[in-house]
Parts: C-alpha cells; structure tokens; sequence
C-alpha cells in the first residue's frame, strides 16, 4: 500500500522504516528541510538500535523516500498517518497546535479518499477535532476517514517493538477503513483490536499511566525494603512471577524519565480533570516519582556528608539505555542537583554526551567509562547501559579517592561489591 508518514521523529521515522520493510510504499515527510536532506543522504537524526540499516535498505530499494512536501505525501498515498510531537504546555495539557496545522494542510491538499491516521499520542477526541478540522478547510468535497492508530513502541528497541507488537489498536467512526488498516498490518503477527476513536486514544494514555504506576509501585516498594533490610529485586521476582502481575517494568531506579511517561501522566491528569474527574491516584504516582530522585541524592549527602567540592563520576545520561535521548533524563536531573549542590563532575556515556552537551554544562566529558572514576570522591550509576557491568572494578577501586559507588540502576551485586572493597549504595537493597 501506499503510505504517507507526517513527522520523522521517533515515532513517525520508525513506522515509515519498518512500513517500507514489511513491503509497502512510503513518503515520508518533515517540515525540517535539514534533515529531509540527511535523511535522503542516507543519514538518521537518532540513535536508535537496527533503524539506520532498516532506512538504508528501504531508501535504496526505493520503498521508502523523504520529502518536505505535505501535498507530495498526500498525492503519492492511500493512507496518511499523522506523527508529529505533541508536546506538553506549561499547564499540563497537550500542545496540539502540530496535529491542527498538519490536519489543515492535508485539509487543503485533499483530492481523493484517504485515510488519515492519528498515531502521535493525543488527548482523547482528538480525532473528532481532526476530522472537524479537516471538513472545515477542505476546499472540495473529498471523502475522508480519520482512524486513531496509537503506537507502543519504547525508545531503545523501537523497531523490534514496532515490527513485533503486543496489539494493534485501531480506533474508528465508521467500519470503512478497518479493511485497509488490516492490509497495512497484514504481515504483523499481533492481534488486532478494533474500537472506537476516543475508546483507542484513551488505551494510549491509560496503558503509559499505567506503566508509569507499575515503576513508582516498585519505587515506593524499595524504600519500604531500604527500611525493612529486605531486598527489592528479590520482592519484584516474587511478585512478577504472578501472572495476574507480570515481570516486566519492576525495575526499581531514580525514577522514569524521557519524552513519554513523565508528559503521559501529566497529560492524563488534566485530561481526567477536563473530564470532571480527579486522578488522584495519579498524582501519587508523579509525588513517588520525584520522591525516588529525592531519595537518592540524600543516600548521597548522607554518605558524603558535603557535596561541595566532591569531585563525582556519573555513569549514564540518557534516560534510559540503548538510546541517546536525554529528554527529562533522571541522569540529566541527577546531575543538575549535584551540580547546584556544588559538585566537581566528570561524566560519560555510550551514546547520550552529543545530545546532553546542549543542556549540561560546566561537567567534564569523559570519553572512556573506566577514566571516569579516576580522582572522585564517589561515582554514581545513572543509566542501565549493558557495558556498564563491564567496568573495571579495580582500577576504579584504585584510582578514587574514595571507593563509594552509589548505584541507581542495581547493576552489581552488593555482597560482591563489598568484597571488592567498595562501600556500595544501591537501591531498595
Ligand atoms: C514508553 C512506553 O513504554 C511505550 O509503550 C510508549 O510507546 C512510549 O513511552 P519509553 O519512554 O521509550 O516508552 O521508555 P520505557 O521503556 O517505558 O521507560 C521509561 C522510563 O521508565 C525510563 O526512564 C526507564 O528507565 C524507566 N523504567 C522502566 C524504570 O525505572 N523501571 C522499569 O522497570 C522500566
């Protein structure tokens, strides 16, 4: 099938890379003429595991193309899907003025049917404000259908979550489009769910926010274990093997961070309280968010009794691994707050330092993980990288003024650090 993409950012980059891999015709468009070009000359704006080699294959065996046309897209297309940001406004409500301005430009280029997708995350009747929008701005009468298709995938594995999905969530108004939508996902082994708009919109929210609870639970749970002297991994693998709870996201850290979660949750908030409805249990899920980082930076000061001055590795900026994202970071914020509390930093990671010069500064960049320990007074673990297990011990343990470790992702095992020599704070154990 002929597809449009609107937005080359993460969401709209991945699905036209892997739309294009399971056969179909893909135009990519973005309104950044910068990296059309980058992208046309074969280069990706993000890190992102196995996505470049996925855009190189398709580019050049012609099934996908960028452009910063909107009519070009629409014209070569039978379906358009809208992926541009929708981000938050200082109130905790969602800047949609992406989607309206995509929707009137469609609007104005529409000469024959199409099928227009909403697959940014969007506030619920989102879709009904499109396909308004759409009838008030086109110039003839064109039939249309607007169908809200959210999208799970996680930075860090995006395209394996995009070509292998737990569902299909397909929102619409009208049975019309649902054969079309079911061709595009054909090659997908996933179930499909077929519901109404506001009922699919609402799965995105509700499935983020209930994420975001299941990391703040686990969160809550590893002070409780700090102050009990039990072990919260040993807790998460005891209750993850209930099926009714499942393993996946209780992994206790300095909180969740990044582009989605953290905006998901406030979003929802306000689009609950819009709705008459107060989500207080919500609200809680953000306090024990913060709390966790609060938390952590005292087991800090507490073991090195002043900040000032203390010269600190951190390991890890992105918010997570595999990515080089450092949006609402945990590790950015980390480091923020040493920083303010007068810390000297010397910090490191695989692939997040391009992207976190623009928003920290005054830290020394380290270009090899095992040099970062080298003269600190502590080091602290703030991403999940894999190769992070793999630093070495001894010469940390050498080389620091003092061997303290402070662990914010549960990398190593505290007994063995102990006999390493190290004093070893992680968390929830
Ligand atoms: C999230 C959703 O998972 C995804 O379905 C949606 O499409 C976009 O938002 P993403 O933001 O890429 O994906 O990352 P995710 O893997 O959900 O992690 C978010 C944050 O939670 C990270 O900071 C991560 O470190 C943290 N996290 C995750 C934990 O602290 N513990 C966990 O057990 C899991």
């Amino acid at each position: 099938m002929r597809l449009c993409i609107i937005g080359t950012g993460y969401v709209g980059l991945v699905a036209g890379a892997c739309f294009a891999e399971v056969g179909h015709n893909v135009i990519c468009v973005d309104n950044d003429e910068a990296k059309v070009k980058l992208l046309k000359s074969g280069g990706i704006p993000i890190y992102e595991p196995g996505l470049e080699e996925l855009v190189k294959r398709n580019t050049s065996n012609g099934r996908l193309s960028f452009t910063s046309s909107i009519p070009e897209g629409v014209a070569k297309s039978d379906v358009v899907f809208i992926a541009v940001p929708t981000p938050p406004l200082p109130d905790g409500s969602v800047d949609l003025s992406f989607i309206e301005k995509v929707a009137r430009e469609i609007a104005g280029c529409l000469t024959s049917y199409k099928i227009i997708v909403d697959k940014s995350t969007v506030p619920v009747k989102t879709g009904e404000k499109v396909a308004e929008t759409i009838k008030r701005y086109c110039k003839t009468k064109v039939e249309f259908d607007v169908v809200s298709n959210p999208e799970f995938m996680r930075e860090g594995s995006a395209v394996s979550d995009f070509l292998h999905p737990d569902r299909i969530v397909i929102g619409v108004s009208t049975p019309r489009p649902v054969k079309r939508m079911k061709e595009i996902y054909a090659q997908f082994n996933a179930p499909i769910l077929v519901t109404n708009i506001n009922s699919a919109e609402l799965i995105k929210h509700a499935s983020n926010s209930f994420l975001a609870l299941k990391i703040s639970y686990i969160n809550a749970i590893s002070a409780i274990c700090e102050a009990a002297g039990a072990n919260v991994q040993e807790v998460a693998k005891g209750m993850g093997l209930d099926k009714r709870i499942g393993p996946d996201f209780l992994q206790p850290s300095l909180g969740f961070g990044g582009s989605c979660l953290p905006k998901d949750v406030m979003a929802f908030i306000k689009i609950a309280e819009d709705l008459g409805y107060d989500f207080t249990l919500l609200k809680e899920v953000q306090r024990i968010n913060a709390a966790q980082m609060d938390r952590f930076i005292k087991k800090i000061n507490e073991t090195l009794w002043v900040i000032k001055d203390k010269k600190i590795g951190v390991l890890g900026l992105t918010f997570k691994k595999n990515t080089d994202d450092v949006r609402m970071s945990p590790a950015i914020e980390l480091c923020q707050r040493l920083l303010k509390a007068g810390a000297k930093l010397r910090v490191f990671d695989p692939k997040g330092m391009e992207k976190a010069k623009a928003i920290l500064k005054d830290v020394e960049y380290v270009d090899d993980m095992n040099k970062v320990p080298e003269g600190c007074d502590a080091l602290v673990i703030a991403t999940e990288w894999d190769e992070f297990k793999q630093l070495d011990l001894e010469h940390a343990r050498k080389t620091m003024l003092c061997p303290i470790i402070f662990d914010g992702r549960n990398l190593f095992d505290p007994a063995e650090m102990e006999e390493k020599g190290f004093i070893y704070k992680s968390i929830g154990r």
